[in-house]
């Protein structure tokens, strides 16, 4: 047998485009599987956002694909990355020559077309496995299984409350036959490709073994807790790690003090981060906020609580962007406090490492979380996570407080109170027991946040769907 070739498909792809933590996902994975003696390829739409003067595409040929609206031609591109990994993008100018990535009226469209070209390159390029992730891509495992196409597929649900709900008619975009267009259904007008990728992969997986469980569950299941009932013996829930090389402190060139674990450049780089945000100075707690700003994040919470948070005698520093009214609400609630707290609305993640490396805590209050990677760059950077119990935040943070070797602090319910309560914890021990903050710091960078096992998971996961 030769060697085994996955094709990792999805909308966004670090360091190339990103919007979410998907993008973080897809551009570590590859790496960390070719380390096994995989073969892994990503396959991505060709955004202006991909900085080609940066990376150096070489123009491949042509695809055609066939839908229901006539032949849609596409260019395939190729970059091979400094670790050896193929990336293919798929230039398609009607369909992506677009400022983003996503929120355009024709979405389903203009990613079933995309979908539909992977597939034709991934038959070209005999690929064995087509993993694919989230709604963006969900039809291909769809596809693959109405046309028997020889491949094995594997679904990974991010984030399952965004489903890609569109109109019935995209079922003849797509030329599916009608059972299987009868899968997608969600009501007698809409289709669902998120339904469709998890009733029709070889297995479904989700990005925390937590959050596999949750979305059994009508709570967490967003509607399709019932479907993945259904899957429940193909489902499974693996741990994402970070990409450790990249999010190094020890190397990093974008933050303030390079560290190992020297509780001083931690101070350092906190000093610095005060500075440059015009943070007033001092020994502060400098909690670290570094987000979408959607409600899954518990923003809202954190906007309620933030006069209580500066009451305690802790900094806040906030950095993200999303929707108007958590914006709003976290920047009216920081006008309050000058010195104490910054809240920036941007897109910056030169900015969000020195908030990981100059923050002492770091706070993720998320109503649900899928994995989360924001707690595990603040492992790994010493930063120590307060979070609420829940996802993969559930998974991979343990309460100093509840257990011997914990490495943040947890709280369980939705409320602003519950959030205040844990950081009052958190704040009582670094003001007068800087001995235990700062073991746990060392302890938060000493954390295993890698992808070494994950990885191996998914190999093992492919292997199994080919038998
Ligand atoms: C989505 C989820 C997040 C997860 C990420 C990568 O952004 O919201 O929890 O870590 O995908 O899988």
């Amino acid at each position: 047998m030769g060697i085994l070739k996955v094709f990792l498909i999805g909308a966004e792809c670090a360091p190339f485009v990103k919007v979410g933590g998907l993008a973080d996902v897809l551009g570590a994975l590859p790496k960390y599987i070719k380390r096994l003696g995989v073969e892994a390829v990503t396959v991505l739409p060709l955004y202006p956002l991909v900085d080609q003067t940066r990376f150096h595409l070489q123009f491949q040929d042509n695809l055609v694909v066939h839908t229901g609206k006539g032949d849609i031609p596409f260019d395939v591109f190729k970059y091979v990355d400094e670790d050896g990994i193929v990336h293919y993008f798929l230039k398609q100018d009607h369909y992506f020559n677009r400022n983003a990535v996503y929120g355009e009226i024709d979405d389903a469209e203009r990613f079933f077309a995309f979908s539909l070209a992977s597939i034709l390159l991934a038959e070209r390029e005999k690929a064995d496995v087509i993993h694919a992730n989230d709604w963006h891509t969900a039809v291909v495992p769809v596809l693959v299984k109405d046309r028997h196409l020889p491949f094995r597929t594997v679904f990974t649900i991010h984030n399952l409350a965004y489903q890609g709900l569109c109109d019935s008619s995209l079922e003849e975009f797509l030329m599916l036959n009608r059972d299987m267009a009868a899968k997608m259904r969600q009501d007698d007008h809409t289709m669902n490709p998120m339904k469709g990728g998890i009733l029709c992969s070889d297995y479904v997986t989700t990005v925390s073994p937590t959050y596999a469980k949750e979305i059994l569950t009508p709570e967490y299941g967003m509607g399709l807790n019932d479907v993945l009932l259904q899957r429940q013996d193909r489902l499974i829930g693996i741990l994402n790690g970070i990409d450790t090389e990249l999010f190094n402190p020890a190397t990093d060139p974008m933050i303030y003090e390079n560290f190992t674990s020297e509780w001083e450049k931690k101070l350092q780089n906190a000093n610095a981060l005060r500075k440059e945000l015009k943070l007033q100075e001092g020994d502060f707690p400098l909690i670290g906020l570094v987000s979408r700003f959607v409600e899954q994040k518990g923003i809202d919470l954190v906007a309620q609580a933030l006069d209580d948070i500066v009451g305690l005698g802790a900094q806040f520093v906030a950095l993200g962007t999303g929707d108007k009214q958590y914006e709003e609400a976290l920047l009216g609630a920081g006008e309050k406090h000058p010195g104490f707290v910054s809240v920036n609305i941007t897109f910056d993640p030169a900015l969000a490492q020195r908030v990981y490396a100059g923050s002492t805590h770091f706070l993720m209050p998320s109503r649900f979380e899928p994995c989360g990677l924001g707690q595990m760059i603040a492992l790994r950077y010493g930063s120590v996570p307060i979070v609420r119990r829940t996802g993969g935040l559930a998974d991979t943070i343990f309460d100093v407080d509840q257990c011997d070797h914990g490495n943040g602090f947890v709280f369980e319910e939705q409320t602003p109170e519950a959030l205040i309560a844990c950081v009052k914890r958190a704040i009582r021990i670094y003001k007068n027991e800087r001995d235990k903050h700062v073991q746990l710091f060392k302890r938060c960078l000493s954390w295993d946040v890698s992808w070494d096992k994950s990885a191996q998971a998914y190999v093992d996961l492919y292997r199994k769907a080919l038998q």
